[in-house]
């Protein structure tokens, strides 16, 4: 199957875009500091699905977060991507099917989903593009 290259150049921190990956929705979000700083302060023991965000991005790029964009309940695509979308009550990503909320570091906080958003297989392939599956 084919992989696919996003060029993140132009995403801004506090910055998401959509993509397309094996026909499915990928989000690909440049995070702030604060959204790192906050990420980073949730004691992990107590979510659902305990992961870190350095368990699921890149070591020395935590600031970009790649997911796919389909919510682990049902598969609905999260809103929180696009400019002015509701990010939900925990500043990441939200699916308004039956109200899951990810948090920032795309792992859910609250609602029915059972697991965080699927990071998938990428590589950075230069400072700037990923190359993903
Ligand atoms: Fe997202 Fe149900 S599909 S909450």
């Amino acid at each position: 199957l084919a992989s696919t290259e996003v060029d993140l150049s132009q995403i801004q921190p506090g910055q998401s875009i959509k993509a397309i990956y094996r026909k499915q929705p990928l989000f690909v979000r440049h995070l702030t500091a604060e959204e790192i700083a906050a990420a980073n302060k949730v004691a992990t023991d107590t979510l659902r699905d305990p992961q870190t965000l350095a368990d699921r991005t890149k070591p020395g790029k935590e600031q970009w977060l790649v997911t796919l964009g389909v919510c682990t309940h049902l598969g609905c695509v999260p809103l929180g991507a696009a400019e002015g979308e509701n990010k939900g009550e925990f500043g990441g990503y939200f699916c308004p099917c039956h109200g899951s909320h990810y948090d920032s570091a795309g792992r859910i906080r609250k609602g029915p989903a059972p697991k965080n958003l699927e990071v998938p297989d990428y590589a950075f392939r230069s400072d700037t593009v990923i190359e993903v599956g």
